[in-house]
């Protein structure tokens, strides 16, 4: 019988689950650029060092919290100890920030979606812009409005359905089919002449960017595999806490990571080539998932551009909604079991209507500052204190405020997040024991095989890195 709480149906659904949470607009949109931008193949293995010495270290200790305590963020720390419970708010707090503007940019990718489908069957998608039709959209207030609520809306019915019958069944089929689809686009632009500059521009290894700015990558580096494997909001302990204890934890930490690796390695293999491919420039960067790919599927030209535009807007909804369900339960398990802890009904449904209204009305002002562009329905926050769009092109503005968006992000994944998990790793590296995670691994009757590794990476590699983490974020946002 499933408790009031919820929980997984198989580990192979909590897996598809928690892949889907870590495989989001981050592998696929910041992966390749930031990639190809800070040494290509140098880059991957700094990458990987990080991912396998902080980020499955900090997953597992996450997963591990979450299962022990049957608790999301806020409970857990309040079981282990009263006194960090900020951290559990903290946590919270983030994903709410970054679920307001990840629902703005999913609602794009969704009106990007629909464009090539009624492309495909003859109309304009474009509101007669063409390629134009980014610029466009970022000032015509009542698209942002409209697919960002719809987004938000996607995202609320998954949660409302509950653990199991919502988050667990959309995940099973999502994300297999997102494995499909980006395939499907490799092998196509893989047959395009051209392509190959591509694959060079993201793995050619290029070790000069370690050489002159080694710090500069590893924040890059870092920051990019915090928020890709959705960590140090407590997401992951929460989708722990749903986990049956005969499940092994140590192995899921491993197994999370490495299929978002692969797969952001995946979106670098389609997005790179086919900007190669079709002349786009592809250092475009954060323009790249709008602006440059419509240009790619446009050069492309006939029915195949649009469908083959359609296939990929629609694998990065998917990616894009699998990530957005896990950041909206972030914050509705917390209101869930405090409702359970009073004796009382978890109320999912009401909670989830009340979070996902309250996160939409705090992104209305990024979805309406045309990202910082200037001019637009709502001024960003450099408009606000009084700098002008001038001041923005001569690069006086601090990025913090460039625009609504930024400023959430910057909060958020710039300083919650990266001290949210060093807290957390010296908690569990010096305050409550690395005792915490061995009882939990072996809780189901495996063997906790990497004891004395993860110990260390508690204890020390993963604090150090998640403190430069902090300091280099800080640092580029201001
Ligand atoms: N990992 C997602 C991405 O790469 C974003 C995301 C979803 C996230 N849930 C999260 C980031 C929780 C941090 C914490 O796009």
């Amino acid at each position: 019988m499933e408790n009031k709480r919820g929980s997984w149906g198989s580990n192979f659904g909590f897996l598809m689950a928690a892949v889907g949470s870590a495989v989001g607009l981050g592998n696929i949109w910041g992966f390749p650029y930031k990639m190809g931008s800070n040494g290509g193949f140098a880059f991957l293995l700094v990458y990987l060092l990080l991912a396998a010495f902080v980020g499955v270290a900090v997953m597992l200790g996450e997963l591990a919290m979450g299962r022990k305590t049957g608790q999301s963020t806020v409970g857990a720390y309040k079981q282990l100890s009263e006194k960090f419970v900020f951290v559990g708010y903290f946590g919270t707090l983030c994903g709410f920030l970054i679920l307001s503007f990840y629902s703005v940019l999913g609602g794009m990718v969704l009106r990007y979606a629909i464009g090539y489908l009624i492309a495909m069957f003859g109309g304009d998608g474009w509101a007669g812009q063409g390629t134009g039709f980014f610029g466009w959209l970022l000032y015509d207030s009542g698209s942002m409005l409209l697919f960002y609520a719809l987004f938000s809306i996607i995202t609320l019915v998954i949660v409302m359905g509950g653990v199991k019958g919502g988050i667990e069944k959309f995940s099973s089929v999502a994300m297999p089919a997102l494995a499909a689809l980006l395939l499907i686009i490799i092998i196509y632009i893989a047959c395009q002449p051209g392509a190959v500059d591509g694959y060079k521009f993201v793995f050619k290894p290029n070790f000069e960017p370690l050489k002159n700015d080694f710090f500069g990558v590893l924040k890059t580096a870092a920051g990019q595999m915090f928020f890709s494997l959705s960590l140090g909001m407590g997401v992951m302990a929460t989708y722990g806490s749903y986990l049956d204890k005969k499940e092994n934890l140590q192995k899921n930490a491993v197994i999370i990571p490495f299929f978002d690796t692969l797969i952001a390695l995946m979106a670098a293999c389609a997005v790179m080539p086919a900007c190669a491919a079709f002349g786009v420039d592809f250092g475009a960067g954060p323009g790249l998932l709008f602006a440059s790919m419509q240009t790619v599927f446009a050069n492309m030209g006939g029915f195949i551009g649009n469908l083959m535009g359609f296939l990929f807007y629609f694998l990065v909804l998917i990616a894009a909604v699998t990530s957005s369900i896990s950041l909206l339960e972030g914050t509705v398990a917390v209101l869930n079991d405090r409702n359970i802890a009073k004796g009382k009904e978890p109320a999912r449904k009401k909670n989830s209507l009340i979070i996902a209204g309250l996160i939409f009305i705090v992104g209305i002002p990024v979805a309406l500052d045309a990202l910082g562009s200037g001019g637009a329905a709502v001024p960003a926050p450099y408009e606000l204190l009084g700098f002008t769009v001038e001041d923005l092109g001569a690069g006086l503005v601090p990025v913090a405020i460039d625009c609504w968006l930024d400023l959430y992000d910057c909060l958020s994944e710039g300083i919650f997040m990266p001290l949210g998990a060093m807290i957390m790793s010296i908690l569990i590296g010096w305050v409550w024991g690395t005792k915490l995670v061995k009882e939990e691994v072996e809780a189901g009757g495996h063997t906790y095989k990497a004891a004395k590794f993860f110990e260390i990476c508690f204890k020390f590699i993963a604090p150090i890195g998640l403190l430069i983490v902090l300091i280099a974020q800080i640092q580029s946002f201001f």
